[in-house]
């Protein structure tokens, strides 16, 4: 694997997207971009809310990305357009970038891999940058449109200020930054976007960053349905709440096994002290919590804190207002632990490639869907509805991806059953709501493992 991300010549007459947007930055900004740079967006395949608890998952990249075109020049200001009308223009000098996270607009996602990159530089002098961003990831579906347009901007930077960073890098750098706007994501979805490599799905671990090869099994495809509800990450406190569950769980698993439990944040990390194997770890969760919600007050009694400790250090800024009283920490747990270990089996037996692959990968697949369902409560509604469509259908296997609470479903599908599963799904889910009848085509696709983030230069 490469090191540091490609750059790549291209004829821009000869790419539809990039030539109109050669003519969009023209007609803003009566200049040509100097380089394009593009970021993918992802699809999860199995491992749902455990990257930041310390453990692996396994995505792809997807075809659909964040493009964007590029000049430099002295300024020192940021001028930021984008082809869609519905995000505004904005400008802000490189020296002065300030995020609203009460107000997750389009371009605070820009400035975080901006001052991301600016940060990890440590750039004595920046040069100005004018910028027309095309995206493709459909918005809050789940697919991580996000956290590409993050990672674009950092390579963005990256690249107008003539400088080298390793994918690894950029990918834990851009993570970190993401959480500028105030999600405390795990860097599942900056690693893929980086990482990524035409027609591989990865194995991504963290703390060291690595990410190895999974050959998908032949005879399947991966189908991606939008249920078309919208889940903004940053701008709910679900995905929050559930940080802080996993980081409460484990600070009570700690301090039961006799640890020092301030130092311990992920359950994964508790995992690696105690050295315990994950059906070692589930047997702790049954032993030591129970399924009733924890409140404040328990917690509190339990770690020998006062509740305004348990605010201050614990509970993290989006969730400290008072607005989560409970804490579900058996679920949570118990989520991590199995979902960890589906993961580990998915990889097994993708190596393996025994016959029956496509079933066995596809029952984890349902198994990771009913414990995010039940245990995490991230699903939703709909998404439940359009999951059992889909196994209806023809999928051999059918999840949520992503953080949830809306968004995607990605199913497996034996390829013989492609046309009549995308028949089905359309009937059932789509066509009987005029809304989601209209987003047909941008939500229910085929999809196959893309390529990472890459610079383009005309050719
Ligand atoms: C979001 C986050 C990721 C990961 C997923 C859930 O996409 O950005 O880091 O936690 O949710 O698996």
């Amino acid at each position: 694997m490469e090191k540091n991300p490609p750059k790549i010549k291209v004829l821009i007459s000869a790419n539809e997207r990039l030539r109109k947007l050669k003519e969009a930055f023209l007609g803003k900004y009566e200049e040509s971009p100097l380089f394009y740079a593009c970021a993918p967006g992802r699809v999860n395949l199995i491992g749902e809310h455990i990257d930041y608890c310390g453990y692996a998952v396994l995505p792809m990249a997807i075809e659909q990305n964040i493009l964007a075109a590029v000049s430099v020049n002295n300024s020192q200001m940021i001028q930021l357009a984008n082809t869609d009308p519905k995000y505004k223009d904005f400008t802000i000098s490189v020296s002065g970038i300030t995020i609203d996270r009460e107000n997750p607009q389009w371009h605070y996602y820009f400035l975080c891999g901006v001052k991301g990159i600016q940060e990890q530089l440590s750039l004595s002098s920046q040069v100005g940058i004018r910028c027309v961003v095309d995206g493709t990831i459909p918005a809050s579906s789940g697919l991580s449109s996000s956290s590409a347009l993050v990672c674009c901007a950092g390579l963005v930077t990256m690249e107008a200020n003539q400088q080298s960073i390793s994918k690894a890098m950029l990918a834990e750098t851009c993570a970190k930054c993401e959480r500028y706007i105030g999600t405390e994501g795990g860097g599942m979805d900056q690693s893929i976007s980086f990482l990524a490599e035409e027609g591989k799905a990865k194995l991504i671990e963290f703390n060291p960053l690595r990410a190895t090869d999974v050959k998908l099994p032949g005879g399947a495809v991966f189908v991606i349905a939008n249920s078309c509800v919208e889940m903004n990450k940053a701008a709910s406190s679900h995905f929050n709440i559930r940080v802080v569950e996993c980081r409460i769980a484990t600070k009570v698993l700690a301090k039961v096994s006799g640890l020092d439990w301030s130092s311990f944040q992920k359950l994964g990390d508790l995992q690696t002290e105690l050295g315990l194997s994950l059906e070692k770890m589930l047997e702790l969760v049954e032993e030591v919590l129970h399924p009733e919600p924890y409140s404040r007050d328990e917690v509190c009694k339990i770690l020998g804190i006062n509740t305004e400790q348990l605010s201050v250090n614990i509970v993290s800024a989006n969730t400290r207002h008072g607005e989560v009283s409970h804490f579900r920490l058996y679920q949570r747990a118990r989520h991590v632990y199995t979902e960890a270990a589906r993961v580990l089996q998915f990889k097994a037996v993708c190596d393996l490639a025994p016959a029956g692959a496509v079933l066995q990968l596809g029952k984890l697949m349902n198994q990771s869907h009913a414990s995010c369902r039940d245990l995490y409560e991230c699903s939703c509604p709909e998404l439940d509805q359009l999951v059992n469509i889909c196994l209806q259908a023809g999928a051999v296997g059918s999840r949520l991806t992503g953080a949830g609470w809306g968004g995607c479903t990605v199913s497996m599908v034996p390829t013989e059953r492609m046309d009549s599963f995308l028949q089905t799904v359309k009937e059932l889910y789509y066509m009987p709501d005029a809304r989601r009848a209209a987003l047909i085509k941008q939500s229910l696709f085929a999809t196959r493992p893309g390529g990472g983030a890459t610079i383009f230069t005309e050719e």
